[in-house]
């Protein structure tokens, strides 16, 4: 089956970019959310990233122009999963909101098609057996900002079918990914590692062993990292970060047990650039604000 159509569910920081880098691909993307500021943040965000290429002399104005074509936007998952030939779900990592969800898109979408799921940390099989094809659903797991990072994760269920790994990688190697194929197991390969960093320096913060930007330059200049863990925890959305980490605590036991501070800063709303503060401060458009 040709694939030129994908529907995205849910248009947050990773929807937002799996739907610029799937415009960009050519398919016809149809971006849902439950909220209509939500979408239009989204496709604002998009148009920005697109003149910033052209800008940058990466994009044409004409490549430019086809992507935003390409991308329309929904409140209406039903409608918008009727004719699409390919659904990526990148709904809030909880695990009755994807059941809802799987379960909406398994009733209306054809019964052929691939569903997969963006989840960081929730097994492709439990997530399989929401739905009526349990062999056509597997985690498809990209990284933030997917426009920049080259690589999707692929994650078989117990029942994923060969042939719904070989699609999913060649959509995402469509989209210009690398793609690597790892078995179930919570937490996946990169988000495993990812989260015990992320709460291993947020334990540091709350036992005051460095401050964060001391603690930030010591992993990225010590250690080689690109970014450091504060900062991207910030990136990724510290709301993420504890869901993640919740499930893999519950999962995998003691050592995943989320710092209290990363609850602490959750509950009091400062959930990272999206929200303009995290462990730093943003600026409208994202930039940190130098102290
Ligand atoms: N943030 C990251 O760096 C990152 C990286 C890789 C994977 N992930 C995974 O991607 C998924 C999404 O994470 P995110 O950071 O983009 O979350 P987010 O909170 O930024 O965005 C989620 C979006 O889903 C929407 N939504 C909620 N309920 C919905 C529904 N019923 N139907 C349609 N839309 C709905 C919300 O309105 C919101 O816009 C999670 O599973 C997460 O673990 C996140």
């Amino acid at each position: 089956m040709t694939i030129n159509s994908i529907t995205v569910v849910g248009a947050g920081v990773m929807g937002r970019g799996i739907a610029y880098v799937s415009a960009l691909a050519g398919f016809q993307t149809t971006l849902v959310d439950v909220s209509q500021d939500q979408l239009q943040n989204a496709l604002d965000e998009m148009s920005i990233l697109a003149n910033k290429a052209v800008e940058r002399g990466k994009l044409s104005n004409i490549e430019a122009g086809n992507l935003v074509g390409n991308i329309q936007t929904s409140l209406e998952l039903h409608t918008a999963v009727k004719s699409t030939d390919f659904v990526i779900e990148a709904v809030p990592e909880k695990r009755d909101l994807k059941k809802h969800v799987l379960e909406t898109v398994d009733t209306y979408a054809a019964k052929d098609i691939v569903i997969a799921s963006n989840t960081s940390t929730i097994s492709p099989t439990e997530l399989g057996s929401y739905t009526k094809r349990s062999e056509k659903v597997a985690a498809m797991h990209f990284f933030n900002p997917v426009h920049r990072m080259r690589l999707v994760e692929i994650v078989k269920g117990l029942e994923t079918s060969s042939e719904t790994v070989t699609i999913i990688r060649e959509v995402a190697e469509r989209m210009g990914k690398e793609t690597v194929e790892v078995n179930e197991f919570p937490g996946f390969v990169t988000s495993r590692i990812s989260a015990m960093v992320g709460n291993e320096a947020f334990y540091m913060l709350q036992e005051g062993v460095a401050t964060a930007e001391d603690i930030d330059k010591a992993i990225k200049l010590g250690l080689n990292y690109p970014m450091g863990p504060l900062e991207l925890g910030d990136l990724v959305g510290l709301d993420t970060r504890l869901n993640n980490l919740k499930y893999l605590h519950e999962t995998l036991g003691e050592k995943f047990r989320p710092a209290p501070l990363l609850e602490q800063y959750v509950k009091a709303g400062r959930l990272g650039r999206k929200t303009g503060r995290g462990v730093y401060e943003y600026s409208k458009d994202g930039e940190l604000i130098k102290k």
